[in-house]
């Protein structure tokens, strides 16, 4: 496979494309297929960008119905017929039947945009400049993001110092330590030396992090705690929003509503850029244009992403998610954890993590990566030095697929294992 041009003219900064060293041309549903005609099963899914599988065909007859139609595809913020119907479908089939009250800012179109976006809004509505966020966390590459995300290579790009931010340790670091008492700590000692945030920001499911899930009981007593001190709770769905985790959004299975939500990816319905600042009414006080941006608000992505909430409705995808959630954990516990008794498993939902830290060989996940890759899988990895393979499949993909691409992996790790 012929990949000179993109090693001869693009920037050294290219990631993915290393572990996957060949050109693809069309993808459908969970399969990629390359030039030269190569089948690959997707455990990556866009980096959990296309939940709803790739082209997916009830999603792609709205967009090419919108195309055909001359619709309008670029209008900055303002008003639009597509722009409409997705804060119609988003308020009266995500919302309110979830009894949650917010106000929609489009950021710019990404992850990280919307990450942003809270941060200045935060600070703005606090007056506080501090923030908290938790070891492990993972929230962009922009310079405010980054502040917030703790591996230290992205954190090395910045350039400058990163600042105004307090990171805590994750629940799961020190199961001894009580966090919340620990925050509390920071708050009521006059000697802590730690200014009082305006913000706690957090993923409930921390993915870069290596599918670390935070409990239940650790968020119900996150948002009594920001509740009882005046700090507000920002939720980053970017990763793990859309049913990845079960539920449409991460956070429901704790019951809480958080001051702000952050959404893109999988909003995007198709794999089409878009990003979501969800914001409490009552904190929302931007002045008009004051977080501005040209591509807030993508035309086709709005259509898209309506599409892709119909279809999560209409496909019952939190209900498939969930009975996949346990083929996949039966799955790795029966055939993948016996290869080697210090393999771990950790995730919920169809975001699962194999935890290869406790085997002292360097580099382990990113060989059984490129072993997958060689077998016919495209699966990537996370967590401290790369030590997780995790495991992201479009949500819609068949349980036959599912299991055909499990059973890569099964074979991937017993062929890196052997060749220790
Ligand atoms: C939890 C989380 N937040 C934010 C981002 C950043 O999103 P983007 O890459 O679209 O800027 C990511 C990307 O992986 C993410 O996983």
């Amino acid at each position: 496979m012929d990949t000179s041009v993109f090693e001869s003219y693009e920037s050294e900064v290219r990631s993915y494309c290393r572990h996957f060293p060949t050109v693809f041309t069309k993808a459908k549903g969970a399969n990629f297929y390359d030039e030269n005609g190569r089948k690959y099963i997707d455990f990556f899914c866009g980096a959990g960008a296309v939940n709803y599988g790739h082209n997916n065909p009830e999603i792609k007859q709205k967009l090419i119905d919108y195309l055909m139609s001359d619709g309008i595809m670029h209008a900055l913020d303002m008003y639009t017929v597509p722009k409409r119907e997705f804060i119609e479908t988003f308020e009266e089939k995500v919302l309110k039947p979830r009894g949650l009250n917010y106000k929609i800012q489009f950021p710019g179109p990404t992850g990280t945009n919307a990450n942003e976006a809270a941060l200045k809004l935060v600070r703005k509505f606090t007056g506080r400049q501090n923030v908290f966020a938790f070891m492990g966390a993972f929230h962009g590459m922009t310079l405010g993001s980054l502040s917030l995300t703790t591996d230290k290579g992205s954190r090395k790009g910045a350039g400058v110092p990163l600042e105004n931010v307090t990171f805590i340790p994750a629940p799961y670091m020190f199961p001894e330590l009580d966090v919340i008492a620990y925050m509390q700590r920071l708050l009521d000692d006059d000697h802590s030396g730690i200014e009082k945030p305006a913000a706690v920001f957090l993923e409930t499911i921390q993915a870069e992090g290596g599918i670390r899930v935070f409990t239940v009981d650790f968020l119900k007593k996150l948002r009594e705690f920001c509740t009882k001190n005046d700090i507000l709770m920002v939720v980053d769905d970017v990763q793990v929003g859309c049913c990845r985790s079960g539920t449409f959004f991460s956070f429901e299975r704790a019951g809480i509503q958080p001051d702000i939500v952050t959404m893109s990816k999988s909003i995007g319905g198709y794999g089409l850029p878009l990003a979501l600042t969800l914001i409490n009414p009552a904190i929302d006080v931007w002045t008009p244009g004051e977080h501005n941006g040209t591509f807030r608000g993508n035309q086709l992505a709005f259509v898209a992403a309506k599409g892709g909430i119909e279809y999560m409705l209409s496909h019952k995808v939190e209900e498939q998610v969930q009975k996949k959630s346990a083929v996949i954990k039966n799955y790795l516990e029966q055939e993948v954890l016996p290869l080697d008794s210090r393999l771990e498993l950790r995730g919920m939902g169809m975001i699962w993590g194999i935890e290869f830290e406790k085997i002292p060989v360097v580099g382990l996940a990113d060989r059984v990566i490129e072993q997958c890759f060689a077998n016919g899988l495209i699966i990537e990895g996370a967590g401290r030095k790369n030590s997780v393979v995790k495991l992201m499949p479009p949500l819609v993909i068949s349980e036959e697929e599912l299991t055909e691409g499990m059973t890569i992996i099964k074979k991937s790790v017993q062929q890196v294992l052997a060749a220790l």
